[in-house]
């Protein structure tokens, strides 16, 4: 066994025995949405009426249903409500409100109101919720 053969040979040994372990990096690294979590369909409240009416928006990023991005006033007909996480990678989408869509802020995926993809690479809807005002408090429940 010459130098260059033992050389080679030791390459080889090394890259096979670490793919495994570059491969799980890899891909164990790839955030799951969060969907979600609660089995309950109550109510939840997820913010108040006059902090919906300051912006038009609330993102509440823990609930007992998970992230809750509502879109609206207290006076809209509807309110928009989805779960913002982009169902690509894992990024919070953007509501861009001239457009009418959310806007994935990462690599670009576009989801209409009702949370399905306009344009991908995510493939996957965005979870909604449905939302009403009861009082002063805004909440929201699992469509
Ligand atoms: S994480 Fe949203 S498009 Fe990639």
């Amino acid at each position: 066994m010459n130098r260059r053969y033992f050389i080679n040979l030791f390459s080889l040994s090394l890259f096979v025995s670490c793919s495994p372990i570059l491969f799980a990096a890899t891909y164990a690294a790839k955030p799951k949405p969060k969907n979600n979590t609660s089995k309950s369909n109550n109510w939840v409240n997820v913010g108040t009426v006059e902090e919906l009416d300051k912006t038009g928006q609330i993102l509440k990023e823990k609930t007992p249903l998970g992230p809750v991005f509502i879109i609206g006033k207290s006076n809209s007909a509807n309110l928009i409500a989805v779960n913002p996480t982009c169902t690509h990678l894992g990024c919070n989408v953007d509501w861009e409100a001239e457009e009418n869509i959310f806007l994935c802020p990462c690599h670009a995926s576009e989801f209409t109101t009702d949370g399905k993809v306009q344009n991908g690479p995510a493939t996957e809807p965005l979870p909604t919720y449905e939302a009403k005002i009861e009082g002063t408090a805004v909440v929201v429940r699992r469509a």
